[in-house]
């Protein structure tokens, strides 16, 4: 494990206590993945143990085994949920607040859980932010591993270099029992087209494009936490908690 950046971890937490800060007695709430979202189940924890009443939806085995360790409830997978809000981070976030996600394997489920929440916030910090979504940051897909090579040579047309993700020298196998294969894409002109033409790739299990999805997008820097919503953009100064 690589030691992270503390400025960057304190822009995570940052951005990870403003979300906490939104968080509604009896709410359920969708628990994304990575290292900042665990900044926020251990916000969402101490919370729960000052009398916070909350039921969670994990997006991954790794956010359920720390929900469980940290006392946070969990909803079964396979429960119908009605989502007020899902918090997650993100890998790439563009100035329309469309995302790259999956570099920790879990955007399929990211994905079910963020179009399930009738809220989608984002906590990033900002080394996040670009422009535009693309390289150096891959497009995660998940693919099923039958017949992967075929499914990647079709994926080849949308990005020439492309990687099948590994673990251990071994291919990495998402929660879902599937591949990953990273596209590396110079920059995604247009990433609502592109998702839909990459899920029409038979043996294409999903994409980490996430788009027109965030309805807030909370970035943490070291002047403090700045909001931005889909229509209203940046609407607070930074240090203000309350946007
Ligand atoms: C998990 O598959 C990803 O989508 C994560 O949400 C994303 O990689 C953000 O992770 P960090 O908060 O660790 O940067």
């Amino acid at each position: 494990m690589t030691a992270s950046d503390p400025s960057v971890d304190r822009q995570k937490r940052a951005a990870a206590e403003a979300a906490i800060e939104r968080v509604r007695d009896g709410q359920i709430i969708g628990l994304g993945t990575g290292s900042t979202v665990r900044f926020f189940l251990e916000g969402l924890a101490q919370r729960i143990k000052a009398g916070l009443r909350i039921q969670g939806v994990p997006t991954s085995k790794q956010t359920a085994r720390l929900a469980h360790e940290l006392g946070i409830p969990l909803l079964p997978d396979e429960a119908e949920w009605s989502l007020d809000v899902a918090v997650d981070g993100a890998d790439l976030v563009d100035v329309h607040m469309n995302l790259i996600k999956g570099g920790g394997g879990a955007l399929t489920r990211e994905k079910i859980v963020a179009w399930a929440a009738k809220q989608y916030i984002v906590i990033v910090d900002e080394g996040k932010c670009a422009d535009a979504l693309g390289a150096p940051v891959p497009v995660p897909v998940e693919v099923l591993p039958f017949g992967w090579p075929a499914t990647a040579r079709h994926l080849q047309r949308f990005a020439p270099s492309l990687t099948l993700r590994q673990s251990g020298g071994r291919p990495f196998i998402t929660d879902n029992g599937h591949y990953i294969v990273d596209l590396m894409i110079e920059r995604v002109a247009h990433p609502l087209d592109l998702d839909g033409r990459l899920n029409r790739v038979p043996g294409v299990v999903e994409t980490g494009l996430f788009v027109d999805c965030t309805t807030l997008l909370i970035v943490g820097t070291d002047r403090g936490v700045k909001f931005v919503h889909p229509l209203r953009g940046e609407v607070q100064p930074y240090g203000d908690t309350t946007g």
